[in-house]
């Protein structure tokens, strides 16, 4: 049986990375639920929509949104590096919290889920997306941690970024995303907590499998 499994936690905790490396383990597919929020804040920003979130709304019914192989299609193309601006992040942490931009997505979430063998990454998978995935995670690890990470990342791109500048906004989007009334970012009663501050990617990965295993003996 392929299972659905949902990894939920903060911004900077290293879920991507897991996400995928993991899904690559199981032989599951990668969905990264932040790129389609971060395609509708890419589909505002493109055509300068402010914050009127029906008009963004009705913007994306006239584009074509979907995901394959571990990305987002517009339209057809890959949007690759071009949601992973600073700019898209504040507006996509800002987008989200609305309950129709949320329902938006909820089902084309859910469909990408349809028949398991799904690595699905986020915010509310294990809460509200796939409440009844077999396997629930929720990924932490110390703000400071988290900053020094996107910090590195960001770093080894090539970007001058200051420190203290991303551990302001790590800040900034976490307060929003963990207040926000709308599917507010929390664990599932059911999710099993990894704290990854002094845990090597190697080491979380050996522990999910390790979960992922013992579930399917049961
Ligand atoms: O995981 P990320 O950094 O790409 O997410 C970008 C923003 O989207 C972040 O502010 C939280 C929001 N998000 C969300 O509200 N629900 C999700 N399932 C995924 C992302």
């Amino acid at each position: 049986m392929k299972y659905k499994i949902a990894i939920d936690g903060p911004s900077g905790a290293g879920k991507s990375a897991i996400a995928r490396e993991l899904a690559d383990r199981l032989g599951y597919e990668y969905i990264d639920t932040g790129a389609l929020y971060r395609t509708i804040a890419y589909i505002a920003l493109e055509r300068g929509i402010g914050d009127a979130v029906e008009s963004v709304l009705e913007a994306c019914d006239q584009e074509e949104i979907d995901y394959r192989n571990g990305g987002v299609l517009l339209n057809g193309k890959p949007l690759g590096d071009a949601i992973r601006t600073e700019a898209i992040s504040q507006k996509t942490s800002e987008l989200s919290k609305h309950p129709e931009v949320r329902d938006y997505l909820l089902h084309l979430q859910r469909r990408l889920a349809e028949g398991g063998g799904i690595v699905m990454e986020g915010r509310d998978i294990g809460t509200v997306i796939l409440p009844g995935a077999e396997v629930k995670f929720f990924l932490t690890a110390s703000e400071e941690e988290r900053a020094r990470r996107r910090w590195l990342q960001r770093k080894e791109q090539g970007e001058a970024v200051d420190l203290e500048t991303i551990k302001e906004d790590i800040h900034r989007r976490d307060i929003r995303d963990k207040t926000r009334e709308v599917a507010p970012l929390r664990q599932a009663e059911d999710a099993i907590v990894i704290d990854s501050t002094d845990l090597t990617e190697e080491d979380v990965l050996d522990a999910m499998v390790a979960q992922v295993e013992k579930t399917y003996v049961l």
